[in-house]
């Protein structure tokens, strides 16, 4: 029987002025859009960088954190990985779907091997300390699918537009053997 193609997605969230982080979280509070991350990466092997990883309460099992520091203390179900495309090739040998997490370091780099990007646009700016990549040509990729809610923001007791957008990257690259 033929296999399918190994699908590797990125998954992220940014503001309006491109705010993507601050002090090692989020910029925002929606609790909504944390659910639609959670659920989409439910039962995935995950890709993310140490930074983010060390930031999160709970990892899923068959999460590779991308790390230069070989004795990076881990939680039960993760594995260190010493760059991104070792992280994906072992991603992949999971045979689940793969998704990129960030964060941004992770996604400048592995951005030409991801067939999808889910990237929810929230549509006020945040103060940010960490910024979403400019290099990744999310401009010439074609959106598959947009789905737009308002929701509550916690933190300014503002309503703000969330923009669930899909991007498919037209030929993604394919992931270095070695
Ligand atoms: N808005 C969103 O959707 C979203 C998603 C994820 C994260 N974030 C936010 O983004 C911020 C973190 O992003 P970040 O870019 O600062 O950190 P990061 O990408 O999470 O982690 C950076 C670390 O990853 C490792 N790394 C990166 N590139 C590597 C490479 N080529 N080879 C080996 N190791 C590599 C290094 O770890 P070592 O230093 O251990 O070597 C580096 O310090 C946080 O504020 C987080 O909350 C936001």
């Amino acid at each position: 029987m033929e296999r399918a193609a190994p699908l590797i997605a990125a998954i992220g969230a940014v503001a309006s002025n491109g705010a993507l982080g601050l002090d090692d979280w989020l910029p925002w509070d929606i609790p909504e859009e944390l659910a639609y991350f959670e659920k989409l990466i439910a039962g995935a092997a995950l890709l993310i960088g140490r930074r983010t990883y060390e930031s999160m309460a709970a990892v899923p099992v068959d999460s590779f954190i991308v790390s230069r520091q070989a004795d990076l203390p881990l939680r039960p179900g993760c594995r260190r990985v010493a760059s991104v495309e070792a992280g994906l090739r072992a991603a992949l040998a999971t045979e689940k779907p793969v998704f990129v997490i960030g964060g941004a370091s992770i996604y400048a780099a592995a951005w030409p091997y991801c067939r999808y990007f889910y990237l929810t646009r929230i549509d006020m700016p945040f103060a940010g300390d960490t910024l979403f990549p400019e290099s990744i040509p999310l401009a010439a990729w074609p959106v598959v699918d947009e789905v737009s809610a308002r929701y509550l923001e916690r933190k300014s007791a503002c309503e703000v537009r969330c923009r669930f957008l899909k991007y498919e990257q037209p030929q993604p690259c394919p992931v270095p053997a070695c």
